[in-house]
């Protein structure tokens, strides 16, 4: 699982309790996912369809940095699930879990349509498409799961 985003818990997301309030929490995740079904299904065109149970496993406060990993569980026909964990950046302590997100890859009509996928797509792999078609590569399309080809991925994307 690789942990892209980092959020700085801020006033504005406490809840009463001076604490990271969990619906600001959710819609950070939800965002995350859907950037991440998209790089992997290569189509902006994903909506969620279904989250499992939350486990709000321990709570950030205001000042804490804390990160969000995303990681492809299963490729469908039309449909991918992830799997989430919040974490404190520093601690490594686990905030919150969601054990199953589902993602339905959507055609211009707005149905479900087959996506094509069956693994995680590496960093390296989309890179490679984007210079094969010489276009440049967007910021953010990069979906990664291993460390190393992520470095390397970047690397390139410098030059
Ligand atoms: C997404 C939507 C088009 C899917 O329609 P649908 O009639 O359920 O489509 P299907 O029955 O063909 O299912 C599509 C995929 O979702 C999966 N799915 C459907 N219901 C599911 C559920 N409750 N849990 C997990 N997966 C589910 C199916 O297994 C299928 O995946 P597969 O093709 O990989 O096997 C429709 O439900 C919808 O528009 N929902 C609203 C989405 C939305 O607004 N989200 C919030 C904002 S992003």
């Amino acid at each position: 699982m690789n942990f892209h985003t980092r959020k700085w818990v801020k006033p504005e997301d406490l809840n009463p309790n001076g604490t990271l309030f969990g619906g600001s929490l959710l819609r950070w995740i939800d965002e995350e996912a859907a950037i991440y079904a998209i790089c992997q299904l290569d189509n902006q065109r994903v909506v969620t369809k279904f989250m499992s149970e939350i486990n709000f496993v321990s709570s950030a406060r205001q000042g804490d940095i804390i990160e969000l990993g995303m990681t492809a569980t299963h490729f469908g026909r039309t449909s991918i699930t992830l799997r989430c964990e919040v974490r404190n950046k520093i601690t490594r302590k686990s905030i919150l879990t969601v054990d199953k997100m589902v993602f339905v890859n959507l055609d211009e009509n707005g149905e479900p349509a087959p996506h094509g996928r069956t693994q995680i797509r590496y960093a390296d792999e989309a890179f490679a498409r984007y210079r094969e078609s010489s276009r440049p590569a967007p910021q953010g399309v990069v979906a990664v799961e291993d460390e190393r080809l992520a470095a390397r991925a970047e690397a390139e994307a410098l030059h």
